[in-house]
C-alpha cells in the first residue's frame, strides 16, 4: 500500500464520500442473509450502511491502513469482522457471497493483481460492486496540483514523485475482469461534483493527502492553500468516477 490516511480526520470530512457510496450500495442484490466484503473499508462508514442490508448476514471489513483499521473497528464494534490487510495479498478462509468497495481501487496500482486478489476471495456466481475513481477524474484540480508542486519552494520535496493514484477507463477495466475470470462485467464512467464543506481540511485529508505528506508540516497548510487559490470558488471537485459491476464466472477466478 501506498499513502497512510489520517484516520480522524477521514471521519470527519468524508461525508461526501459515504454519500456517493450510498447509491454504489444500492446496486447490490441482497437478501439479506450474505457475508460481504467491504474492501477498503476505510473508517466503516460504509460498511456500517452495508450491514443495516444484512440483519443476517456479515460483513467483513479490510483496509490496509492501521489507523483506518482501528476506528473502523471502535464505529463497527463486533457488528462486523474488521481485519488489517493488503487488497493486493488478500486471502479470506472462505469465499465471500459479494464484495463492494467504493472510493478505494484508485489507490491501488496494481489492478490487474487486485481483481485476481479480489476473485479469489469470491465464491462462484457472487457479485462484485464498486465505484473508484476513474479516467478523467478531478483533472482540474490534478493540473493545480502539479503547477503548485513545481513551484521553487515545493519543488524539491517531489523528486522521484509518482502520482499515487491510478485513474483508470471502463474498456481496459472491463479487460481486466474479464481476464480475472468475472462476467456479465458493465463498467462506466460516471460524473460527480463535490463543493467540500472544508475545503482545505478535505483535499489535505483525501485527494491531495500523498502530496501534502511528501511535505515538511510547515509547507503543507500553505500547498494546499496554494491549490486551492489557483481553481474557482467555491472549491469544485469534478470527480470522474469508475462504476464496476460484476460476477464471479461459475468456474471461478483462473488464478486459484
Ligand atoms: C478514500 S478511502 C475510502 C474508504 C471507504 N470505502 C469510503 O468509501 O469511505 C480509501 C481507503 O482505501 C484503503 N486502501 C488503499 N489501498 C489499499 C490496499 N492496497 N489495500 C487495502 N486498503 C487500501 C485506504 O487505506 C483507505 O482507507
Amino acid at each position: 500500500m501506498g499513502r497512510v490516511w489520517d484516520a480522524n480526520s477521514y471521519d470527519r470530512v468524508g461525508g461526501p464520500m459515504t454519500a456517493m457510496a450510498a447509491a454504489v450500495l444500492d446496486r447490490l442484490h441482497l437478501s439479506g442473509s450474505e457475508t460481504v466484503l467491504d474492501a477498503g473499508c476505510g473508517t466503516g462508514r460504509v460498511s456500517e450502511l452495508l450491514l443495516a442490508r444484512l440483519p443476517r448476514g456479515r460483513v467483513i471489513a479490510v483496509d490496509a491502513d492501521p489507523d483506518m483499521v482501528a476506528i473502523a473497528a471502535a464505529n463497527l464494534g463486533d457488528r462486523a469482522d474488521v481485519r488489517r490487510a493488503d487488497l493486493l495479498d488478500l486471502a479470506l478462509d472462505e469465499p465471500v457471497d459479494a464484495i463492494l468497495s467504493t472510493a478505494t481501487f484508485h489507490w491501488v496500482l496494481d489492478h490487474e493483481r487486485l481483481f485476481g486478489r479480489l476473485a479469489a476471495a469470491l465464491r462462484p456466481g457472487g457479485q462484485l460492486v464498486a465505484q473508484c475513481g476513474g479516467r478523467g477524474n478531478i483533472i482540474s484540480l490534478r493540473r493545480a496540483a502539479e503547477e503548485v508542486m513545481a513551484e521553487d519552494r515545493f519543488a524539491t520535496w517531489f523528486g522521484g514523485w509518482q502520482a499515487p493514484w491510478t485513474y483508470a477507463g471502463p474498456e481496459e477495466t472491463a479487460a481486466r475482469m474479464e481476464r480475472a475470470g468475472f462476467v456479465a462485467v458493465r463498467t462506466w464512467l460516471e460524473p460527480h461534483s463535490i463543493v467540500p464543506d472544508d475545503p482545505a481540511q478535505y483535499l489535505a485529508t483525501i485527494v491531495l493527502g500523498a502530496q501534502v505528506q511528501q511535505l515538511p508540516t510547515n509547507l503543507r497548510a500553505s500547498f494546499v492553500e496554494r491549490v486551492i487559490d489557483r481553481l474557482p470558488a467555491p472549491l469544485t471537485l469534478d470527480y470522474v468516477r469508475l462504476n464496476i459491476d460484476a460476477l464471479l464466472g461459475k468456474a471461478g477466478s483462473p488464478t486459484e
